[in-house]
């Protein structure tokens, strides 16, 4: 079962379309989880190298968008498909952040979920922290984003796997395909 998560920017033009198409839909169908945003977004993601896919045999699974914000990487959106989860896909799309986290020597992975959403227990079981809350954009709403954090680990990304801690191993997976230019 080959995982591989892919900076969309890397693509050819062609597969940049799919997956824009393939993020749109996932946004669509869960944008009470993930927040809908425009695909323009995506296009404007891609061109500023902040958008992953995830696939899983050549078969797109998830991707996530984030950005460099104040010495951190803050996941905007992450989605896998409802039929591809529990099956390591999130994971990888986070070890892949570990990956340009070190490149881009950011300090945190950093990001506010709905304190309603299962997402809560993911980021739980992969060592994310709780550090807080938040109201939603709407005041008026009870629904409150709980704020989730951790380390960037470089160790993960450099070092020999028999040398990580047991918690950090849990989140290694090969990720040959994953390419950011230097520098960027
Ligand atoms: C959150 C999400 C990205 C996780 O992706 P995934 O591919 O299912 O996660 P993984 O298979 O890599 O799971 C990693 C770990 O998290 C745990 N986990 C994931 N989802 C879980 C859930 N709903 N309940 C309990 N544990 C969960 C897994 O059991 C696994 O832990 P383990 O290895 O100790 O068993 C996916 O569920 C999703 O897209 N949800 C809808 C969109 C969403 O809510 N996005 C996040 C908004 S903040």
């Amino acid at each position: 079962m080959p995982i591989e998560v892919h900076a969309v920017h890397t693509l050819t033009p062609n597969a940049q379309a799919d997956a824009i198409a393939f993020c749109g839909s996932g946004s669509k169908l869960e944008a009470y989880k993930v927040g809908w945003i425009p695909l323009a977004a995506y296009t404007g993601a891609i061109k500023q190298r902040r958008l992953l896919i995830c696939t899983n045999n050549d078969d797109k699974v998830g991707f996530c968008m984030w950005r460099h914000s104040y010495g951190d990487l803050a996941i905007y959106q992450i989605w896998v498909r409802p039929d591809a989860r529990l099956i390591l896909h999130g994971r990888a799309i986070v070890l892949a952040l570990h990956t340009i986290g070190t490149q881009r020597r950011a300090r945190l992975l950093r990001l506010w979920c709905g304190e309603d959403l299962a997402a809560n227990l993911f980021w739980e079981a992969i060592g994310f922290e709780n550090n807080g809350w938040r109201h939603g954009p709407k005041r008026t709403s009870t629904r409150r984003h709980l704020l989730w954090t951790q380390r960037i680990m470089p160790e993960l990304v450099a070092r020999p796997r028999e040398s990580v801690s047991p918690h950090a191993e849990s989140l290694l997976l090969p990720n040959p395909h994953l390419t950011t230019p230097p520098g960027s």
